[in-house]
């Protein structure tokens, strides 16, 4: 029989219920006088991310207002990553200086959730060695939220303060309808599965996110359906491993199809998908993207290595040689496609030689960026137990190396862009941080604007602040520091 994932209704409305009742624990603590201020703060990948809009809509429900700053927080909420150490290092960091927060303001309430509570030893430490966080959160505990807190409120406001660690292990579960608040009106993260069944061997995320379990098609259209209704612009359906969606589901929708079906829904807006496991992007998927006008010609897909023997080694489940035949076959079918990936540099037991086939491979490819990393032991994966002889210094060496390959390959990238004219998707306002502009002023009216292009470049270009939320047709000018400058194409303004 198939395993039951969906929390039930009736759980649902439960922790409802929590809410309205932390709503009144939350008043008894900190006064009517103002709202309780939250500080949410995502580490990690676009999961965590999503993971922290729906902390966010759950204390929103509870009545909380947000902030950025620890000095002005009432509640502080550390949503973690687990994926490399020195993530790990930095919440330590962090943690210790909220914690030192309360010598000043005693009624703080500290809570850690995300994939670090979900190890064993990390929930360990944090209770004996950070007495001052209030309570743990594991991932499969999130939906849970409402009833921890009240829990942890209700005991401190009866004098007798009680901790509260919900890090069970569990394969996971789906929980719809938890209220979100995402941030900003223009881009949208959409979970379309959780969890991951690959087991990549140096990596922890199916240690701490579960067995891979999909959305129902119709949930997730029906948010679609809601952001587009909204006004977001950019909708970006995320999976550990979005090519197995609906593998777990009976009569329901494969990815291709579900691209499609996002595709045909009624607006102007762009579609972006992440991420893309090599094992399973088939050809019936790029001839998806190819003829779906709404899905950006963007694929993100993680190499993490170019040399058989390691990719093995990683269980990856695919050669150097058809990975290259992906490309190729994306590269005849897409028009103006362009690819991003991820890289560990000194996998256990890689060698300068096999280290050398990712650097030949990287530039094979082409890459308009790469998010490259030092191998990083994480407990209880298996590559954690292999020999691992090369010291760090010498990785660090090597993973200087393909910096450098990498900053040449991928400019030249940006200065094909040079000369086009581009659609963008606009953002905000600019900051000008990458310079290109700087020397020249916004004529009146104008402002510095910030915006996309389908291929995920930052585009920098004046023009007024109505554009902010839409689509312009952007002509670049300029390409430096992996960012692009250009002016408003000619009639862009027209209407
Ligand atoms: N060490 C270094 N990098 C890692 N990643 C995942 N696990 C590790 C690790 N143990 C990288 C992979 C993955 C990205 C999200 O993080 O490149 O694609
Ligand atoms: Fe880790 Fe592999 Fe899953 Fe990505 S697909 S999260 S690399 S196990």
């Amino acid at each position: 029989m198939k395993k039951q994932v969906m929390v039930p209704a009736e759980e649902l409305e439960r922790q409802k219920e929590y809410m309205t009742l932390c709503r009144q624990e939350l008043t008894a603590r900190f006064g009517e006088a103002r709202s309780p201020l939250a500080l949410v703060r995502s580490f990690g990948c676009q999961q965590n991310v999503s993971d922290g809009e729906k902390l966010r809509g759950m204390l929103a429900e509870m009545g909380c207002g947000f902030t950025e700053e620890l000095g002005e927080a009432d509640i502080v909420l550390y949503n973690t990553c687990a994926v490399r150490e020195n993530a790990e290092q930095k919440v330590f960091g962090i943690v210790g200086q909220a914690t030192h927060r309360k010598a000043v303001k005693e009624n703080l309430l500290i809570g850690l959730c995300g994939c670090m509570t979900q190890q064993a030893h990390v929930a360990g430490k944090v209770k004996q060695s950070y007495p001052g966080v209030d309570f743990v959160l594991g991932t499969h505990a999130l939906h849970r939220f409402p009833e921890i807190l009240h829990g942890v409120l209700k005991s401190s406001g009866e004098g007798r303060r009680k901790r509260a660690f919900a890090v069970e292990e569990s394969d996971g579960v789906i929980a719809e309808g938890l209220p979100v608040r995402r941030e900003g009106g223009v881009r949208a993260n959409l979970p379309i599965m959780y969890g991951c069944n690959n087991f990549c061997t140096y990596c922890v995320v199916p240690l701490v996110r579960g067995r891979e379990r999909s959305r129902r098609s119709a949930d997730i259209l029906r948010e679609a359906r809601e952001l587009i209704a909204l006004g977001y612009k950019e909708i970006t359906l995320l999976g550990q491993n979005v090519n197995s969606y609906g593998k777990d589901l009976e009569d329901d929708l494969s990815f291709p199809e579900l691209l499609e079906a996002v595709n045909a829904l009624p607006g102007d807006f762009w579609i972006r998908f992440m991420t893309s496991h090599p094992r399973d992007c088939t050809k019936e998927l790029i001839d998806t993207i190819a003829h779906c006008d709404k899905v950006c010609s963007h694929i993100h897909l993680p190499v993490q290595c170019g040399s058989d023997r390691v990719l093995t080694a990683m269980n990856r489940h695919y050669t150097r040689a058809q990975y290259l035949d992906i490309i190729d076959y994306a590269r005849k079918t897409i028009p103006d496609v362009n690819f991003t990936s991820d890289i560990i540099v000194g996998f256990p037991g890689e060698t300068y030689e096999e280290f050398l086939e990712t650097v030949s491979l990287v530039e094979e490819v082409g890459y308009s960026s790469l998010f490259t990393f030092i191998y990083s032991p994480r407990e209880g994966t298996r590559a954690a137990r292999m020999e691992d002889p090369v010291p760090y210094e010498e990785k660090n060496r090597w993973f200087q190396q393909l910096l450098e390959v990498q900053r040449d390959r991928g400019m030249t990238y940006y200065e094909t862009c040079v000369g086009r004219t581009l659609r963008v998707l606009v953002e905000g306002e600019g900051r000008l941080k990458h310079g290109i502009l700087s020397g020249s002023e916004p004529a009146d009216g104008q402002c510095v604007l910030m915006g996309r292009t389908a291929h995920n470049m930052v585009v920098d270009f004046f023009g007024p602040r109505s554009l902010i939320g839409g689509f312009a047709d952007v002509t670049i000018t300029e390409a430096a520091n992996w960012a692009l400058a250009g002016r408003l194409a000619d009639g862009a303004l027209a209407d």
